[in-house]
C-alpha cells in the first residue's frame, strides 16, 4: 500500500504540535484525518494547509474526555477506514501549586490527557488489530518524565501516559503495531507562550526553545519506514533539557 492510500488520524491536529505533525506526514504521503476539540478556524486552516500539500483531509471535532463523544465520531469510521497511524496529541494544561490545585484542575487535565487516550484507543484500536499493522504516537512531555512543580495534574497524566504507552506496545506488538511515546521539552505554541524565557533557557543546553517542527520530524520518522524496530520506546525532544 502507498503512502497516499494511507490515513493518519492525529488527535488534536488543529494548533501547535498536532498540527505541525498533521502538516509533516501529509507531506509525507499520509491523508489525514485532524481532530480537535472547538477551534474551528485553527482546524480549517490547517485543513486548507494539508490540502495544499495534495492530501486528503478530514477535521472531526469532539471532546476527547468525552467516551461517548469520541466513540460517536471514531469507531465507525475506524472500522470501515482503519488508521494507519494515530498520534495521540490532544493535552491541556491547569497549572497550580498542589496545595492549591482544585478537583477540577486536577480532572480536567487527566480526563483530557490520560482518560482521552482510553477513549481514542478503545475506539479504533480493534480495526487496526484486524489489519495487523499500524503505528501509534503517544505526545507524552518532560513532564511526565521527571515531574515538574506546579504540574502535579499534568506530570501524573504524562507519566500515565508513558505507562500505558509501553503496556499497549508489549500487547501489540505481535500484531505488528509499533507504539512509541514523544516526551517534548518546551515547545513555542500557545500553551508556552506566557513562560518566561529568561528564566528557562539556562535550563536547556541548546539554548532555545523547540518548534512544533522539531517534533513534527521525530514524530514523522517514527511512523515512517525509516523506523522498524523502536518501540515501546519513550523519546525525548527536549534540546537537552534532561541528560
Ligand atoms: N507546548 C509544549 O511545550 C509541550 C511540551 C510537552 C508536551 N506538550 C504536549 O503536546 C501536545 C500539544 O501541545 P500544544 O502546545 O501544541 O497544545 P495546543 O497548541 O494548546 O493544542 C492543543 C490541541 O489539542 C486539542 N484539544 C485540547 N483539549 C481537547 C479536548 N478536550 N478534546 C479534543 N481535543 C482537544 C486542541 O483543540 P482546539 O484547537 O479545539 O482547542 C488542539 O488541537 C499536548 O499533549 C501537550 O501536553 C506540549
Amino acid at each position: 500500500m502507498k503512502n497516499n492510500e494511507k490515513i493518519a488520524l492525529v488527535v488534536g491536529g488543529s494548533r501547535g504540535i498536532g498540527k505541525a505533525i498533521a502538516i509533516r506526514l501529509a507531506k509525507s504521503g499520509f491523508n489525514i484525518w485532524l481532530t480537535y476539540r472547538s477551534n474551528h478556524d485553527a482546524a480549517d486552516k490547517t485543513k486548507e494547509e494539508i490540502e495544499k500539500t495534495g492530501r486528503f483531509c478530514k477535521t472531526l471535532s469532539f471532546d476527547v474526555s468525552d467516551y461517548k463523544e469520541t466513540e460517536a465520531a471514531l469507531e465507525k469510521k475506524a472500522d470501515e477506514y482503519p488508521p494507519d497511524v494515530v498520534v495521540y496529541n490532544a493535552g491541556i494544561t491547569r497549572d497550580n501549586l498542589m496545595m492549591w490545585m482544585t478537583k477540577e484542575e486536577w480532572d480536567s487535565v487527566l480526563s483530557v490527557n490520560l482518560d482521552g487516550f482510553y477513549n481514542v484507543m478503545h475506539a479504533i484500536l480493534f480495526p487496526m488489530l484486524r489489519e495487523k499493522q499500524g503505528r501509534i504516537i503517544v505526545v507524552s512531555s518532560t513532564s511526565g518524565q521527571i515531574g515538574q512543580a506546579g504540574q502535579v495534574n499534568y506530570s501524573a497524566s504524562k507519566a500515565g501516559l508513558i505507562g500505558a504507552a509501553k503496556a499497549l506496545a508489549r500487547e501489540v506488538g505481535k500484531r505488528n503495531i509499533i507504539v512509541n511515546v514523544v516526551a517534548p521539552g518546551v515547545i513555542e505554541t500557545d500553551m508556552t507562550k506566557d513562560l518566561s524565557k529568561e528564566n528557562i533557557l539556562p535550563l536547556i543546553p541548546l539554548n532555545r526553545f523547540g518548534s512544533s517542527a522539531d517534533v513534527a520530524s521525530v514524530v514523522n520518522f517514527l511512523c515512517s519506514e525509516e523506523n522498524m524496530y523502536i518501540h515501546g520506546q519513550v523519546i525525548g525532544i527536549n534540546g537537552g533539557l534532561t541528560i
